[in-house]
């Protein structure tokens, strides 16, 4: 018999040459018959939609349609016919069914409507589900949107170490990267450990931020970007953080706080509208499914200017929402950090809109955000956003080398690590802003998925790295 080249069912799905024969491969999602016809829902991953096969009872062997259950392998070769059933243009009149891989009885996503909790757990086969499948085409097609829209604007990619040995942020979260034996581990007089002989004789971690070695791309090739892999041990369990995450750092020489809120607002909403043009299909059914006010959500931030304004104003709205009757779980005043509650509150209630937060007191930010003149805020810029929070950070850097200096000395950040970072203000040294981007928050924006958990594939939290 001749053999026909596999057509992905995306493609399948368009064609109109009814009476071609046709090859697809994918996992069954249902199988029905009745005496005289099986019908079978087959999925390749390509598309949420489901190819619908025909097959003839008396054609095909009852132990073979015995193992077509949910989750078995398929491939089909058959006759594309136009379809008389509602909600689907094509089927696929199958000739030949070949079993590529039967599935077992205990098949985890054999059930519909299981629990995202109980889908964790079976996080290696969960991508097999509508909802997941959805969820991470749409995460493809972010990545792609970020890619683009950069290289469109003039950015370069930038290649930053995973492994190094300064703490971007200073918030002491880091994991440690040792080939030491930790049974048998030499320490001095004064009880330290010493790193001369571990591998890159130092200590070094896993990256928190690829944000200082940006600065130095940023300072040379003009506007950079970085899109990496980040790691934190903070040890918080909640629905918007991971222990692993991806971050998009933009770079820009020259850029003030000012330009750096409108870089911000611009490619996010950029990245919103090409999930809306380029998804269509996975976001109506998360929409159905998931979250009914998606779409509207989306759209929302697409045609909406962001709101503005200063922590200090933000407090003074907190504490004026207190003072009404409104109960946070943490306390509020000028100098506290905003907790999600706080932000969620701005921006869902108060505004009901995106909100740029801006010139934080220093106490609460990076050592690196440039000082405003009274001494006692820096320009720093928090984007927050509705159901998610804080899904950009980001500031104006301090570009005078005394005032980073004296910066540096005040937290007592260990100098000699960074040497080659201070360089920047010493050769040439100019404005530049830049921010970072949490890929999974905005992909729990654009999904409206509830949990960080549910938008990587293979999530990373405190007492967690199975799969
Ligand atoms: O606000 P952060 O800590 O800023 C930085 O790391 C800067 N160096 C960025 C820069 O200016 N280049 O983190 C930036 C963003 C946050 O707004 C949030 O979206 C995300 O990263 N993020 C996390 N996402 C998931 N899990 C975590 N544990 C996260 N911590 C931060
Ligand atoms: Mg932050």
């Amino acid at each position: 018999m001749e053999t026909i080249c596999r057509t992905k069912i995306i493609d399948v799905l368009k064609r109109e040459d009814f009476g071609a024969t046709v090859c697809v491969k994918g996992w069954v999602r249902t199988h029905r018959n009745s005496k005289a016809v099986h019908f079978i829902a087959l999925n390749d991953g390509s598309t949420i939609r489901n190819v619908q096969i025909v097959a003839d009872a008396q054609k095909f062997d009852d132990d073979l349609m015995k193992q077509v259950t949910t989750g078995a392998c398929l491939s089909v070769t058959g006759e594309l016919v136009k379809s008389p059933g509602a909600g689907q243009s094509v089927e696929v009149q199958a000739h030949d069914i070949v079993l590529l891989g039967a599935c077992a009885s205990d098949y985890p996503m054999q059930k519909k409507g299981q629990s995202m909790e109980y889908m964790r757990t079976h996080a290696h086969m969960r991508l097999r589900t509508n909802t997941f499948g959805a969820v991470f085409r749409i995460r493809h097609h972010m990545a792609m949107a970020i890619h683009r829209y950069f290289h469109e604007h003039g950015f370069f990619y930038f290649h930053t170490p995973i492994i190094t040995a300064s703490d971007c942020e200073g918030a002491g979260q880091m994991f440690q990267v040792t080939t030491k034996n930790l049974y048998d581990l030499k320490k001095d007089a004064e009880g330290k450990i010493d790193y001369s002989d571990d591998f890159f004789g130092k200590t070094t971690s896993l990256t928190v931020s690829g944000q200082l070695e940006g600065e130095l791309g940023a300072t040379a090739l003009g506007a950079i970007y970085t899109f990496g892999p980040t790691f934190r041990a903070e040890n918080s369990n909640t629905p918007r953080h991971l222990a692993e995450f991806w971050m998009i750092e933009p770079e820009v020489a020259f850029n003030d706080i000012h330009d750096n809120m409108d870089l911000a607002e611009d490619f996010i909403k950029y990245c919103v509208r090409w999930a809306l043009e380029h998804c269509q299909d996975d976001l109506a059914f998360l929409n159905k499914m998931i979250d009914p006010t998606l779409l509207d959500r989306l759209q929302f931030v697409v045609e909406n200017d962001f709101v503005r304004l200063s922590y200090t104003e933000g407090i003074k709205i907190l504490e004026d929402a207190v003072k009404e009757g409104h109960k946070f779980e943490f306390p509020i005043y000028w100098g506290a950090d905003l907790a999600s509650e706080h932000e969620r509150f701005l921006v869902e209630q108060h505004f009901k809109r995106p909100v740029i937060l801006t010139d934080y007191p220093k106490e609460i930010k990076a050592f690196y955000m440039k000082m405003n003149d009274d001494g006692k805020t820096v320009r720093a810029m928090d984007v927050l956003f509705p159901q998610i929070g804080e899904i950009i950070g980001g500031s104006e850097r301090e570009e005078n080398y005394d005032k980073l200096m004296s910066r540096i000395e005040e937290l007592h950040i260990p100098m000699k690590d960074m040497w080659w970072y201070l360089d920047t203000r010493r050769f040439g040294t100019c404005p530049h802003s830049g921010f970072g981007l949490g890929f999974e928050r905005l992909i729990l924006f654009v999904t409206g998925m509830q949990n960080i958990r549910d938008v990587i594939p293979f999530p990373r939290t405190p007492k967690n790295a199975d799969f």
